[in-house]
């Protein structure tokens, strides 16, 4: 067993306000008592639904996150969300750079770090970004130059202390909403890969303090050999996070 720390769900674009509202209410009642609150956890949810996941949660322990955010202060961005507006939520994640955001809506390296930068300068809101190889720069074998070319555009003029204060999910792109997963070897061994591109970039003590999490079909049935790697610190969990039940039968592996 690794040292699982952290796991997240991630609802896309799932869930109205009254799903979500009946969701926290099982949800906090399964984690509650549990050995599942040594675990963080967190439901990263539709805008719409921050605010009445943030009022079930409070005092539970239970975290709440956007699934994207605008690096400006505000202005004429239709259809976008500021960091003072997530601030004002009281959100305590926020999704960057996730796989679908790269592909379907433009995200590109450039905005995912303006982003960051935007999320470390103006709140306390701590960054989840997602990092991960097609299938194609895998069955070429350039996984790993991919995902630290990613990581170095990603995190270009961070220093140790941004960094310091997020998380890496490693979502190799073929495995998002797939039913494929990973195998346990290769989510370890990118993971650690990622770590030892932190050292590199920053020092060991940001590399070892950096929750690196693994997301791609995570569900209770492949959780505990995902978990087994002591590189990694957790999950981000998609399609499995719907259901309460479900999605705490990860934290009791
Ligand atoms: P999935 O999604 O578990 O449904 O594959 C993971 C994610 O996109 O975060």
């Amino acid at each position: 067993m690794g040292r699982i720390t952290f796991i997240a769900g991630n609802w896309k674009m799932y869930k109205t306000t009254a799903e979500a509202r009946e969701f926290a209410r099982r949800f906090k009642e399964l984690y509650r008592g549990k050995k599942a609150a040594e675990v963080k956890a967190a439901v990263i949810a539709p805008y719409t639904q921050l605010a009445v996941l943030v009022e079930e949660f409070a005092g539970t322990g239970i975290g709440v996150g956007a699934q994207n955010v605008h690096f400006a202060d505000e202005g004429a961005y239709t259809g976008e969300i500021s960091v003072a507006m997530l601030n004002e939520i009281g959100v305590d994640y926020c999704i960057v750079g996730h796989s679908e955001r790269r592909r379907y809506f433009a995200e590109t390296d450039d905005t995912v770090n303006l982003k960051l930068k935007q999320l470390l300068a103006k709140s306390n809101i701590i960054p989840i970004l997602c990092v991960g190889e097609t299938f194609d720069e895998r069955e070429a074998g350039i996984q790993e130059q991919r995902v630290a070319e990613e990581i170095r555009a990603d995190l270009e003029d961070l220093d140790k202390a941004d960094v310091a204060g997020m998380i890496i999910a490693y979502e190799p792109i073929w495995a998002i909403g797939t039913g494929k997963t990973a195998t346990p070897a290769q989510a370890e061994e990118m993971c650690g890969f990622i770590r030892r591109t932190l050292d590199r970039m920053f020092d060991e003590e940001t590399a070892a303090d950096t929750p690196i999490i693994y997301g791609g079909s995570v569900k209770p049935s492949n959780a505990p050999e995902i978990f087994a790697g002591s590189e990694v610190d957790g999950a981000l969990v998609g399609g499995a996070s719907l259901d309460p039940d479900i999605f705490m039968e990860i934290f009791d592996r």
